[in-house]
Parts: structure tokens; C-alpha cells; sequence
């Protein structure tokens, strides 16, 4: 078998696979290795795989093991922290030492866990979230077609009453028609055709940026970390710009809910290009990683599994659709959107390919 053969069965597996020289220094990643990871393995090459992770972590003593007794190791279920972007994963570890006879060399597979079960929650939850969506339209469109009715009925009743006493009732019904049609037309609006073109994420970010920044004032800052590099996408703008828009709207108010709590009110948003991604079933060539943080109180763990359904709110005064119409947006542009919360870190990441697929 060529060697370009073998190169290209190793970059296309799925498992993240580093290899070790005996003094521990990275001889090779494979693609799956640079996207888990978040690094790159031609920059790393030669370097202590400790530039991966953050120190506190259980794989030295692995290494070190497998180094003096030479026989193949695996620990299930360690949870690792990536020093590229703080994130952590949880994987199962294969640690495999190789000598023929010559230099010794260490095979490390990780096996990421978070992925497979984020994918497999994907696929269901999506099915459920989609059949919702379905309901609620239905819902919307029985409600809105009796809605002019009522208020055109409305408004002749106040003319033909002619009586001031009455106008506060009738400003009551017209009011609330009007309430409910602004409600109706947010959950009927999203489905129209997308207008696809080539377009320049960054634009999209700034765009959203400007409008935030008008609503929040000086009290929260917003921190940008773009790939300049990064190729345009060929997606419907204005979609992509109420999707963004709803999810760091959504940090925003977490974030003034929190008053002088958290005097350090931050978003940060980052771009990146990652090789070698699977989105549901569909495995991509190139995909475009858009990640929304924020340092607000974090999600409950709930409403985390409920929150990408429409109707569904945390908020008082939320109509539950933002994270719903986003999620649609990303679906309709072959995307995914993940999520991860904890008190002072909130994470939205969106996945969209770029180009053909693999
Ligand atoms: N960054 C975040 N921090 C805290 N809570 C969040 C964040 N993003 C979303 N949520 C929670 O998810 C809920 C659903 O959001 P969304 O679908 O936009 O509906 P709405 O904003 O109308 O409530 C919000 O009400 C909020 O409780
Ligand atoms: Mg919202």
C-alpha cells in the first residue's frame, strides 16, 4: 500500500489519533486530532504533547506507564482541558507503544465522547424540535386568520359606538390583535425561500455588533477573535444575521439581568476554520466555527435540553423563539449549533461548512 494511501485512510478516520516520539515530542496529528484539539499538527510537529492540554490532567502518568512497561494502555472516560481554547472534553484513551526493532514510537487514539453524544442527541432532539415547529406554525396561521377580523371589527365598533367611554375597551382589543399579530408573524416569517450568495461572515458578526452595541451602551464589552483567512460561505445574510443576532441578544440579557453582579459584562465572539468535520451524518471538507460567549450566570441544565424549541423561555417576557428561529437558520444552511453552559461561561458554537464536502 502507497503511502499517500495510508496517509489519507489516516486523515479521514474518526478517531483523533497523535503520534508520539520516545521522548514524548509529536511526530503526527491527524485530522480529527487538529479539529478535537483545536491545533495544528504541522505547528506542533516536534513539540512535547503537553502543548495540547492544560497541565492538571492524568495522561503523563499514562505516557510515563506505557513508556517503562511497553504494553498497550487504555483509560476510559478522562476528562482532558485543551490549551488552544480552555474547552473540556471527555474521551477514551488508547495509548499503543510501536518498535520493530527500531526507535520506539506511541500511537495515542482519543475517542471523543462529547462528540458522540452530542451527535446522537442531535439527530433525535432535531426530529422533535422540527415536529414542534410544525405544531406551532399551525397554531400561528389558525390564529392569525380571524386576527384582521377582529380588529377591523373592533375599530368599526368604536366608530359606530361614537362614545368616548367605550374607547378604552376598544383600544384594548385592537391592541392586543396587534400584540398577537407581531407574535404570529415572528413564528410565520422565518420560512421563506433563503437567498443564497456568497457571503462574508465577518460582515455578518460586525453587523450584529453594531446593532448590539447601540442597545447595550458602555456596559457590556464585546471582544472579537477573527480568522481573517477565512473564505466566504454561500448563505442567506439576512437569515444568518437574525440567527447571530438572537443568540448573542440572548447573552446580552443574560448578562444586564446580572446588574452589578458581574461588573465585567463580556461577549466574545471567535471564527476559526476546522478540517475535517462531521455534521450530522454529513462529513465536510472544510466548516466554519463560530463561537458566541458570554460570562453571564450560565443556563440551567433544563432548560438546556428544552431551549431550542419555539415557546420555550427562561424569560418572563421571552416569546422562547430566538434560539428556535436560529436553530432553523444553521439547519437550513446544513449547520449545527452546540452549547455549553456553566455559571460565568456560556458557549454557543455554530458549525457551517464552506464549500463541497468531503
Ligand atoms: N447566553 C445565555 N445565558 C443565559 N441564558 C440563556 C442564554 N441564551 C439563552 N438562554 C436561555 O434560553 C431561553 C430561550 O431563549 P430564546 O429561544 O431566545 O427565547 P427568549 O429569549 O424569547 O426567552 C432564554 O429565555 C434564556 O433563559
Ligand atoms: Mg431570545
Amino acid at each position: 500500500m502507497s503511502v499517500d494511501l495510508f496517509r489519507w485512510i489516516v486523515d479521514h478516520q474518526a478517531t483523533a489519533l497523535v503520534l508520539l516520539n520516545g521522548q514524548l515530542d509529536i511526530e503526527y496529528m491527524n485530522s480529527s486530532a487538529e479539529s478535537l484539539f483545536a491545533r495544528s499538527g504541522n505547528q506542533l510537529h516536534g513539540q512535547s504533547w503537553q502543548h495540547l492540554f492544560t497541565p492538571d490532567n492524568g495522561l503523563k502518568e499514562l505516557l510515563e506507564r506505557v513508556l517503562v512497561e511497553r504494553v498497550p494502555t487504555t483509560q476510559r472516560s478522562e476528562k482532558l482541558t485543551l490549551s488552544a481554547d480552555g474547552s473540556r472534553i471527555t474521551v477514551d484513551i488508547t495509548i499503543t507503544p510501536l518498535a520493530d526493532d527500531g526507535p520506539l514510537y506511541i500511537l495515542v487514539e482519543f475517542l471523543s465522547m462529547d462528540r458522540i453524544l452530542k451527535i446522537s442527541r442531535e439527530e433525535a432532539s432535531l426530529a422533535k424540535q422540527e415536529a414542534a415547529r410544525v405544531l406551532v406554525r399551525g397554531l400561528a396561521h389558525e390564529v392569525k386568520n380571524p386576527l384582521g377580523g377582529i380588529r377591523g371589527a373592533a375599530q368599526l365598533l368604536a366608530i359606530e359606538l361614537g362614545d368616548q367611554r367605550y374607547d378604552e375597551y376598544t383600544s384594548i382589543i385592537i391592541e392586543e390583535a396587534d400584540r398577537l399579530r407581531n407574535l404570529v408573524d415572528r413564528i410565520l416569517g422565518s420560512n421563506r425561500i433563503p437567498k443564497w450568495a456568497s457571503t462574508n461572515i465577518h460582515e455578518v458578526l460586525e453587523r450584529v455588533l453594531r446593532l448590539m452595541q447601540v442597545e447595550a451602551g458602555e456596559s457590556i464589552r464585546f471582544e472579537r477573535d477573527y480568522d481573517p483567512s477565512l473564505p466566504e460561505i454561500d448563505a442567506d445574510r439576512e437569515q444568518l444575521i437574525q440567527a447571530v443576532l438572537n443568540i448573542v441578544r440572548n447573552g446580552m440579557e443574560a448578562l444586564q439581568g446580572q446588574g452589578d453582579d458581574n461588573p465585567q459584562k463580556t461577549m466574545h465572539l471567535s471564527t476559526r476554520a476546522i478540517r475535517q468535520f462531521t455534521i450530522g451524518k454529513q462529513r465536510h471538507r472544510l466548516v466554519l466555527q463560530l463561537r458566541i460567549e458570554d460570562n453571564g450566570p450560565g443556563i440551567d441544565r433544563e432548560l438546556m435540553e428544552n431551549m431550542f424549541y419555539p415557546m420555550v423561555s427562561g424569560r418572563a417576557q421571552g416569546s422562547g423563539l430566538g434560539l428556535s428561529i436560529a436553530q432553523q437558520v444553521v439547519a437550513q444552511h446544513a449547520g449545527v449549533i452546540d452549547c455549553e453552559s456553566e455559571p460565568g461561561r456560556t458557549r454557543f458554537t455554530l458549525y457551517l461548512p464552506i464549500g463541497a464536502q468531503a
